[in-house]
């Protein structure tokens, strides 16, 4: 399971020919194999999410068994790294920014945060702020924190997990300083659009946990959602919108706000970029 210490990869092991292998599960076919058939699923670092941990008790069904042979569940340990990465479940409630940081200071959010850019350079241009990283995909905030260990930061850290349940259950309301949302997926089909972070309900999520004066960091290079975000934030009685910074020329590959900036400036896309305070 993913609880930090005891923590495993899960993945399945298919037989066939005698031969077991091990399949972590990256492969998103076998993964909606596993999961149609119930055969696992809890995973460390695989998965793109944190999947209920469920097992099948009874025989595989035979077009599982066609496909890939017996899967059987196996877990393998992981390194543990703690303090800078824990799961949402390693919490302890009720949750105290102090179970994070040891300096008081004003707590920031890196929501979505991938590879951790944002959050370490943050972090090391202002060691008086706490900055924290929230990743639904563990291998992402894995590497993130990874970053944040080899300068044995203190001052950041990283959670692996969905950020609305945090926003929603676990961060004390009037407890944060600034939020930033750099390039949420754009889910891009129409039909999908409803799967996107940044709608009105993240909106109030966010007026939950900001301070009065609190700020709202968002950038992306997807026209259609950056009208969604300021319609649903320009429009919302918490919020007021304050001037957004300018584009600023990179002085080296490292001095971007996030990965996904670096990528998409470079490609020669447009940045949009807001921000909002809380009354
Ligand atoms: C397009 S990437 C951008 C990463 C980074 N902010 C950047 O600009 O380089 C969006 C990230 O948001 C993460 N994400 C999506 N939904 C999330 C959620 N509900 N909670 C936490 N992270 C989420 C994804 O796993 C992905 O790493």
């Amino acid at each position: 399971m993913s609880q930090e210490g005891v923590t495993t990869c899960s993945g399945v092991v298919s037989w066939e020919n005698s031969a077991a292998t091990f399949v972590p599960l990256v492969d998103s076919r076998l993964l909606n194999r596993c999961k149609k058939f119930g055969i696992l699923l809890d995973c460390g670092t695989c998965s793109r999410q944190e999947i209920p941990f469920k097992m099948n008790t009874g025989p595989v069904p035979a077009a599982a068994q066609a496909r890939f042979g017996t899967l059987v569940m196996v877990q393998l340990p992981i390194t543990p790294m703690q303090p800078w990465f824990r799961t949402i479940r390693d919490l302890t409630a009720p949750f105290r920014w102090s179970d994070l940081f040891e300096n008081p200071g004003p707590v920031e959010l890196d929501i979505g945060a991938g590879r951790g850019l944002f959050t370490l350079n943050a972090a090391l241009t202002h060691p008086d702020r706490n900055i924290l990283a929230v990743e639904i995909d563990y291998r992402e905030g894995r590497r993130a924190a990874e970053r944040l260990k080899k300068r044995d930061l203190a001052n950041a850290r990283v959670i692996g997990g969905d950020v609305m349940v945090l926003l929603a259950d676990v961060i004390p309301e009037n407890s944060v300083d600034a939020t930033h949302v750099y390039f949420p997926d754009p889910w891009w089909k129409p039909r999908h659009h409803k799967r996107r972070l940044f709608d009105t309900h993240f909106c109030d999520l966010l007026a939950r946990v900001l301070k009065p004066g609190g700020q709202v960091h968002h950038w992306t290079d997807v026209a259609d959602y950056f009208q969604m975000v300021t319609a649903a934030m320009d429009s919302h009685p918490e919020f007021s919108r304050s001037s957004a910074p300018e584009e600023r020329e990179p002085e080296h590959d490292m001095d971007y706000q996030t990965s996904f900036e670096r990528k998409k400036r470079k490609m020669g896309f447009p940045i949009y970029r807001a921000l909002w305070q809380r009354h």
